[in-house]
């Protein structure tokens, strides 16, 4: 087949694909103007209310068996991509940077106390941000010791690091990369957005399409597990680069490939300039609905050509053993998991919170001796069922089995209208044993997860969603 050739049919079968999701979005699945909003905790982080340490971890039991996937932030970067909605601090900023880690490891200290542990146990380790590479090697080698000193890492079977390209590339980038594999850290996740230079200027990224292959080639010959990240629907991707960007993309030697759709309003703390951005005028608009998802399912045949099958939702692996330990154990288990430094948040069997998003509060929190959580909720009975639905859906499968463990009731018991409307629409599957998504459920996994949000927390209100069988306002109900 000739370039030409594959090409058109990767564009048809998008446009068959996408007539589908037409369908869908005249039924009531997708709102009218096709915005989502991701499904990542239940209740969704934004809905959180006030409130504080004390008040949150009020009677909180620790893990019987004393396990605690850990997350750290690390909101430090090179500069401000133009879609990214997550708050921090760009340049050097040394002193901040210093003070910012010593404050990182008093507030872990602090949690150690509350605990009543001397140190953790996790399963995974997960460093984010922000860009946790953006330390000085110094400082940065000087954290993952201290982090070191106050795990017990016998039994955490991933350790990943998030970066963008330009900081493991370059003489400062080979020594972070010597100080991980030092740290044993395992995994590292790539943010590369693109691969084609126009579109990562638009983006207003630090680095180009070489110093990001650059930046992989690297950490392979590093030996580590690496996973890269793009972003697909953003201003200045045409049908055709993005084409070229996944050939590029699944021509490197990596484990793991993620797709995100670009998210223009922020459903997290800060809002990016995206949401403003008038590049239009530059012939680089948003890409509309229909292109964005294209884009998507071309992504999707892409890698499935290139033996890239979805391990979690939205990452593909070669193996399916290789995913996000992190987020498997939160999402697909619902695992405690704790989570220090700014906007850091914690995800525990009953409960979740959220710290400051802003430096002073961070700061002052922990100097008066208080743990720097501002929002978060003990989830009701209702919202634990709900969770354990949504979660596990979104990401890989309901088993029924664990489902009444964690929630001690039937999946058969609840939501039975609801479940009934999904199978009859062909979005998910039961085989008595197991509850997922099918292949169209999957490519529209966050609407269809969304119908088992509560009427107060779905994504948009009701006008603006068509009023057919799949309006997801109707037959909410948990019914037992
Ligand atoms: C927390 S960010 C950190 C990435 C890292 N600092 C970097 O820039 O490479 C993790 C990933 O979320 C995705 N992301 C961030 N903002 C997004 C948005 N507005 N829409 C869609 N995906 C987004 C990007 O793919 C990014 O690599
Ligand atoms: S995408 Fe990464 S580097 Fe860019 S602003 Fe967001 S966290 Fe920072």
């Amino acid at each position: 087949m000739t370039s030409n050739e594959r090409k058109k049919q990767l564009i048809l079968h998008a446009e068959e694909v996408f007539s589908k999701v037409k369908e869908y979005q005249d039924m009531g699945l997708i709102c009218k103007d096709g915005d989502f909003v991701p499904s990542v905790h239940y209740p969704p982080i934004t809905r959180y209310p006030d409130t504080n340490a004390d008040e949150c971890l009020k009677d909180f039991e620790y893990p019987a068996d004393g396990f605690m996937d850990v997350y750290v932030h690390i909101p430090f970067c090179i500069r401000h991509c133009l879609f990214c909605h997550y708050p921090g601090k760009t340049g050097e900023c040394r002193d901040e940077k210093e003070k910012y880690v010593s404050y990182l490891i008093r507030e872990i200290d602090l949690y150690l106390k509350r605990f009543n542990i001397e140190k953790l146990k996790p399963r995974s380790i997960l460093l984010g941000g922000g860009t946790p590479t953006y330390l000085p090697p110094q400082l940065f080698d000087h954290l993952l010791e201290e982090l070191g000193k106050r795990m017990d890492m016998s039994c955490c079977k991933q350790y990943n690091v998030d970066h963008d390209p330009n900081s493991i590339i370059g003489e400062e980038g080979e020594q972070r990369l010597k100080i991980m594999k030092k740290h044993g850290i395992t995994r590292l996740t790539i943010g590369i957005q693109s691969l084609d230079d126009d579109v990562l200027k638009v983006m207003n990224r630090s680095h180009n399409a070489e110093q990001a292959e650059e930046a992989v080639r690297k950490a392979v010959e590093y030996g580590f597990d690496v996973n890269i990240e793009f972003i697909y629907g953003h201003p200045g991707e045409t049908i055709d680069n993005w084409i070229e960007v996944m050939d590029r993309a699944v021509r490197l030697p990596v484990g793991e490939i993620q797709i995100y759709r670009l998210k223009v309003q922020a459903y997290g703390d800060r809002q990016g300039k995206i949401n403003t951005y008038e590049g239009g005028r530059q012939g680089t608009a948003i890409p509309d609905f229909k292109t964005t998802m294209m884009m998507k399912q071309i992504a999707i045949d892409i890698l499935n050509e290139n033996g890239y099958h979805e391990t979690l939702r939205r990452v593909y692996a070669k193996d399916k053993r290789v995913f996000s330990h992190y987020a498997y154990n939160q999402c697909c288990n619902m695992y405690d998991q704790v989570g220090f430094g700014l906007t850091g948040f914690s995800s525990y069997h009953d409960r979740f919170d959220i710290n400051s998003q802003y430096f002073d509060e961070y700061y002052s929190k922990i100097d008066s001796g208080e743990l720097p959580i501002t929002r978060g909720c003990r989830r009701s009975r209702e919202e634990q069922i709900r969770q354990a639905i949504i979660l596990p859906l979104k990401n890989r499968s309901v088993i029924k089995s664990d489902f009444l463990r964690k929630t001690g009731v039937n999946f058969d018991d609840v939501f039975q209208k609801k479940t009934e409307t999904l199978k009859k629409y062909g979005l998910i599957e039961d085989n008595g044993k197991v509850v997922k998504l099918t292949e169209i459920g999957g490519f529209l996994a966050d609407e269809v997860c969304e119908q088992y949000n509560s009427n107060m927390y779905k994504p948009f209100p009701r006008e603006n969603f068509a009023d057919g069988p799949l309006n997801p306002y109707l037959d909410n109900e948990l019914s037992e």
